[in-house]
């Protein structure tokens, strides 16, 4: 895992903007795997701005959400797929067909959850995935007892990640219990994933990502088993990282070939 800590909140959504963009300008049809919360905004606005100024074009990226509510419509205000339209799909040259999310909506929630597998599967697979990660470690929704090597389902949400998303309902009891996420296994396909932490809220469990134990208890820890996986994180989501010191040092000594 390689381990970028940035001095502020801006450095970090900057950077991982410009590893977002890189990927899109190196591979125009890049499939990208992408995160909601409030985490990636920023992320978002900046791939806007890189658009909007001539610099990036989504016109030929395909994108596969990781997940969404159970039961809210589709242009119901928290659903994730208004959530993108709003933050980045409105604002760039991508066309409707080639976005993809769960349907909160399915009727036959096990079909829908193996079709989505299979359009991952039909166009190559997933080339960069945007991660955040909840306080409890989730990644996806993937709460903690997920298995590791878990597809596309529907989870129940813990009463944590509930009162977590509570800010952006009207009241916590409209908070959806369910949501139709891409599983753990999913995740770990993809050929390369890129977390984004921030803010001290995160920090436990940004450490036991890294240093712990790799545990269905913490399901962001199996991404130390991916080969390919870039963490980028602000002071306050690194503060309880043992080893940051030396993290900061491979960042700086970095060969040049391998920056963005
Ligand atoms: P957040 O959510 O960006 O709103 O903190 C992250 C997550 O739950 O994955």
């Amino acid at each position: 895992m390689e381990i970028i800590i940035k001095a502020s909140v801006a450095e970090a959504q900057d950077e991982a903007a410009r590893i977002m963009a890189a990927q899109i300008r190196t591979k125009p049809a890049s499939v990208l795997g992408l995160a909601t919360g409030s985490t990636p905004i920023g992320v978002y606005q900046l791939l806007a701005e890189f658009h909007r100024a001539g610099r990036l074009d989504f016109s030929k990226v395909i994108t596969f959400n990781l997940d969404e509510y159970v039961v809210l419509t589709p242009n119901h205000p928290q659903a994730y797929r208004e959530f993108m339209r709003q933050h980045l799909f409105s604002k760039v040259n991508i066309a409707a067909d080639r976005i993809h999310f769960p349907d909160g909506l399915a009727a036959d929630v096990p079909a829908h959850c193996e079709d989505y597998e299979a359009a991952i599967r039909r166009v190559g697979g997933i080339d960069l995935q945007l991660l955040g990660i909840g306080s409890d470690g989730h990644i996806g929704f993937n709460e903690p007892s997920s298995s590791l090597a878990s597809r596309t389902r529907i989870k129940t949400l813990t009463p944590r990640t509930v009162k977590d998303n509570a800010r952006f309902f009207p009241h916590a009891n409209e908070v959806p219990r369910h949501v139709i996420t891409m599983g753990v296994g999913t995740i770990m396909d993809a050929h390369a994933c890129l977390m984004l932490a921030t803010g001290e809220s995160k920090a436990e469990a940004v450490a036991g990502m890294v240093e712990g134990p790799i545990t269905a208890d913490l399901p962001a820890s199996i991404l130390q088993m991916h080969p390919r996986c870039k963490l980028v994180l602000d002071e306050p989501a690194a503060a309880k990282l043992r080893r940051a010191e030396y993290y900061r040092w491979i960042y700086e000594n970095k060969p040049i070939w391998q920056r963005v």
